[in-house]
């Protein structure tokens, strides 16, 4: 087992997939790790749609670029995706948003997504989370309720050979971290 340290720090958006499967237990590792994630009043507003035969691989894929120009072709080498729908919420969490005016829901899908991330780093797998995306054919390929959100999308693959391991770009410490007072 890699320390957490470890896993954070290798971590990164894989870009350039290779073309070797992922099994299938490895996957649903990845899920587990997702559904053990922490949530606002534990409501686990999520569901994972494992996305991995070919022909709909490549029609998720498609639905991440087109329309959005050539930014996310990458995917189209992607061995799996994971579509997170945001679930119903309980209503502490719908009174959070009201009040407090912050979407713990989508804290929530955040937490379970690097949950999911770190684990696939863990069994050497690539991951990039991707925001960019047509809702839309999505949904309806997956045949997702009309009432239901597509909160994110994880694009899963072994990353080619010699893929390096990039500097993270992150503001300095100093710039992010205050103690006792902002
Ligand atoms: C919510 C979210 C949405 C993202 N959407 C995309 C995306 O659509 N396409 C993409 O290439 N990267 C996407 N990323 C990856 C970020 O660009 C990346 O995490 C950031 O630049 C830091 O780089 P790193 O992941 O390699 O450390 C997304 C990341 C997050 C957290």
């Amino acid at each position: 087992m890699k320390s957490i340290e470890g896993l954070i720090r290798k971590r990164q958006s894989t870009r350039k997939f290779s073309d070797k499967p992922i099994a299938k237990e490895h996957i649903l590792k990845c899920i587990e790790a997702a559904r053990l994630a922490p949530s606002s009043s534990n409501a686990q507003p999520w569901k994972f749609i494992v996305v991995d035969t070919a022909e709909k691989r490549a029609r998720i894929a498609k639905y991440t670029y087109e329309k959005i120009g050539f930014f996310n072709k990458f995917t189209s080498r992607a061995q799996c995706f994971v579509v997170i729908t945001l679930e119903k919420q309980k209503l502490i969490t719908r009174l959070g948003k009201r009040i407090k005016g912050i979407d713990w829901e989508l804290i929530d899908i955040g937490i379970a997504a690097q949950h999911l991330c770190l684990q696939a780093e863990e069994l050497g797998i690539g991951s990039c989370m991707i925001g960019w995306y047509s809702e839309k054919p999505v949904k309806e390929l997956l045949q997702i309720p009309h009432n239901k959100k597509v909160a994110l999308i994880i694009a899963l693959g072994y990353p080619v050979e010699g893929y390096k391991i990039r500097k993270k770009i992150r503001k300095p410490l100093k710039e992010v971290l205050n103690y006792n007072t902002y």
